[in-house]
């Protein structure tokens, strides 16, 4: 079947926002940006906005926003920013329970009006809301995924960037795990040119960036005071988008539902995976050595404790 793809943003705030500008430069279909009846106005303007924007640049893409679910309905991607941003002093753990109210009314709606779009996850806590939207919907496991290493790991290779001042585009890095403060950024799997990243910088800068990178959202939260990042996180989400509605069968970390992998069984967790027309295609099982199996697993016991508190 040829025509457009329709992507389906729910929650039009300040990620949802960004997603709706990007997802029209780069084409990747027409957009409904849906948001609670409060948000009327604000999702309505920047449909408007945006489309304002297109004929500037040329993009045939539209945006259209709505407080509709019907509206929503047949979306090939849906993307979930529905939800409360950390303020400063918040872990995004501390979002669980209003966002789970939130995802509990969206997952519902998912299911009855796109029960075959492929769903990418944003709100926090990241990887217990992959889980709650996975539980609620009962979709596959290749239709449903958590964004979160995209973004980690893109702050990372921007602070190895910075230290060494090289392109970006010659960093090949990678953070696992939960999207947590344990986080996992695997130094011994990362290149700079194709040289082990671990030759290029002393122990002391590696153990800042990951640990900046650890805090990454923290230091974003800490600047804007009102809310958490969009930018990056809009184009993170993107980035997996981008590559199932053009089949780019990227391989990409993100939160993906492991069936014993990394020894964790029953739980969304960020891995490598790749993504394609068919979803989540396929999860990719790194050799990781004993140091970074107990970084993974100290990562899931994080996550399994706030999974723990879901109730559905
Ligand atoms: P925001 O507050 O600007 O936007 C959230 C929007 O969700 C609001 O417009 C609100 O009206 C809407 N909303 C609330 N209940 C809804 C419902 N039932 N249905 C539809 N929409 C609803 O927040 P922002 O900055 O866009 O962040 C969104 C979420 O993304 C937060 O939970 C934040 O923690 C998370 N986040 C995740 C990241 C990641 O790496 N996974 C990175 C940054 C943020
Ligand atoms: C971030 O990492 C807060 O999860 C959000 O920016």
């Amino acid at each position: 079947m040829g025509g457009k793809k329709k992507i389906g943003l729910i929650g039009g705030g300040q990620i949802g926002g960004n997603l709706a500008l990007l997802s029209v430069q780069k084409q990747l279909g027409d957009v409904v940006l849906y948001d609670i009846p409060a948000a009327d106005g604000l999702v309505k303007g920047k449909a408007l906005d945006i489309n304002q924007l297109a004929a500037v640049d040329g993009y045939d893409c539209r945006v259209t926003g709505t407080t509709d679910w019907k509206d929503v309905a047949g979306s090939d991607v849906v993307i979930i920013t529905a939800g409360m941003p950390r303020k400063p002093g918040m872990t995004r753990e501390d979002l669980l329970e209003v966002n789970l109210k939130i995802m509990k009314d969206v997952a519902a709606n998912i299911k009855a009006h796109c029960p075959n779009a492929f769903v990418i996850n944003v709100a926090n806590p990241l990887d217990a809301m992959v889980y709650a939207l996975f539980k609620i919907t009962g979709f596959r496991k290749n239709q449903v995924v958590g964004m979160a290493g995209v973004l980690d790991t893109a702050r990372f290779k921007f602070f190895v960037a910075e230290a060494l001042n090289v392109s970006m585009r010659d960093i090949e890095a990678l953070v696992l795990g939960g999207h947590g403060d344990d986080m996992v950024p695997l130094l011994r799997h990362s290149t700079v040119g194709g040289v082990p990243l671990t030759q290029m910088l002393p122990k002391e800068k590696l153990d800042a960036i990951v640990d900046r990178t650890r805090k990454g959202g923290g230091e974003l939260v800490a600047l804007y005071k009102t809310g958490s990042a969009y930018f990056g996180p809009a184009a993170s989400a993107i980035a997996m988008a981008e590559s199932f509605v053009f089949d780019r069968k990227r391989v990409l970390p993100g939160a993906a539902f492991l069936e014993g992998q990394y020894g964790i069984n029953g739980f969304f967790m960020g891995v490598p995976l790749q993504i394609g027309a068919g979803g989540v295609e396929k999860i990719i099982e790194l050799e990781l050595d004993a140091a970074e199996k107990a970084e993974m697993q100290k990562s899931f016991t994080s996550v399994k404790k706030t999974v723990d508190e879901v109730k559905l």
